[in-house]
């Protein structure tokens, strides 16, 4: 067992550190000339024109994919998207019809909700992108179009590289559309298409960057309660951060629109209570100070994640995370791996069985 799991403790770590190279896999096939390339994505001109709706439905991680996605591509493409749970998409009467893109993603390629809610949107005439890990699974048979992650198999209940791989899909994918929307000049693609190709390495600086992480979750291991904060893509970012902790520490962890904290949530901010705000977004990185200060007078710990060489976090933060740079819209890939890595120690600290949480399936195939 030991073997299988390439010398690491758990399967959870050793997917955590390949995904560097199921990063590169995934894209490195797909970037020919300085252009993305996405050959099994077969869209005519006249294809193109008719879309005017993007819709991202998926379950769990894979949902918080698509929630990056959804920021990504609505920047890049200039059309409207939405990303919608699958269960919910299913069972809502969904405005969908043939001039409606779906984007499926799934890592399995068989959680039943999210297949039901495909074929759904399927009868209603839209055209099905399937975003999936597991070739020949019953979603990449139902879609129009599969564009699979190379992630390889992922054992660990809680989705790691199965997530990234996702995330880094749909930001080539956004690029790809927008670039055939004319949307993109030659000179804004190459700056995008240079820093996908940076992912794989930008993802292990992500992990060399942070040797203090066992030492944070020693740190906050035994608090019962966190919530996550962040704006735009560190927001889509957070809400994977929460559900990670969730799933493998059993801490209970809520994830916010910072700009929601006053609606609420800061009812619950007390004396030492963990609040780990996720500041890498730079152009509402003021916006984000200003949520750090509100919640420290309240006397939360802030365990903050910032773009390294950030100072000025340290006026405020209890404790920081450094997250490598990139292009602001695909921070959120580097930003999630240490939040990975926080979750599995904190579990680790917790003595929980990381690699098959209780109560958790990989798949979930039923209603
Ligand atoms: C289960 C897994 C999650 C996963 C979700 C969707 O709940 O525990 O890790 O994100 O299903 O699975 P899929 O295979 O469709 O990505």
């Amino acid at each position: 067992a030991a073997a299988e799991k390439g010398g690491y403790d758990h399967f959870m770590l050793k997917e955590i550190m390949e995904q560097p190279n199921a990063i590169k896999s995934t894209i490195e096939p797909r970037i020919q000339n300085g252009e993305v390339v996405l050959d099994d994505f077969s869209l005519t001109d006249e294809d193109l024109r008719q879309i005017n709706k993007i819709m991202i439905t998926a379950c769990g991680s894979a949902f918080y994919a698509g929630s990056v996605g959804k920021y990504v591509m609505e920047e890049l493409c200039r059309i409207p998207v939405e990303a919608d749970l699958a269960s919910e998409l299913r069972y809502r009467n969904p405005l969908v019809d043939e001039h409606t893109l779906l984007v499926v993603v799934s890592q399995s390629g068989e959680t039943a909700d999210t297949i039901a809610a495909m074929k759904e949107c399927k009868a209603r005439g839209a055209r099905i992108l399937a975003i999936v890990n597991v070739v020949g699974s019953t979603i990449a048979k139902l879609a129009d179009h599969v564009i699979y992650t190379w992630a390889g198999p992922e054992i660990a209940v809680a989705t790691t590289k199965g997530y990234t791989t996702q995330v880094a899909v749909l930001d080539m994918l956004a690029v790809y559309l927008a670039r055939r929307l004319g949307k993109l000049d030659d000179q804004r693609n190459k700056e995008l298409v240079e820093a996908i190709l940076q992912f794989p390495s930008l993802i292990q600086r992500a992990i060399d960057l942070n040797p203090n992480l066992p030492a944070l979750a020693q740190k906050y291991h035994g608090h019962n309660d966190m919530f996550f904060i962040g704006r735009n893509v560190d927001y889509a970012a957070s809400m994977e951060g929460s559900l990670k902790l969730k799933e493998i520490s059993y801490l209970h962890s809520e994830a916010y629109a910072a700009g929601e904290l006053k609606h609420g949530t800061i009812a619950l901010i007390e004396k030492d209570r963990p609040v780990i705000a996720l500041a890498c977004y730079e152009a509402l990185f003021d916006k984000m100070m200003s949520n750090i200060k509100e919640v420290k007078a309240r006397g939360a710990q802030v365990l903050a994640v910032v773009l390294e060489g950030n100072r000025q976090i340290f006026a405020e933060a209890d404790d920081v995370i450094f997250v490598p740079r990139t292009e602001a819209l695909f921070n959120s890939l580097p930003e999630i791996v240490p939040l990975q890595l926080f979750a599995y120690y904190v579990a680790r600290a917790n003595g929980c069985d990381i690699d098959k949480p209780k109560n958790l399936a990989k798949s979930v195939t039923v209603e």
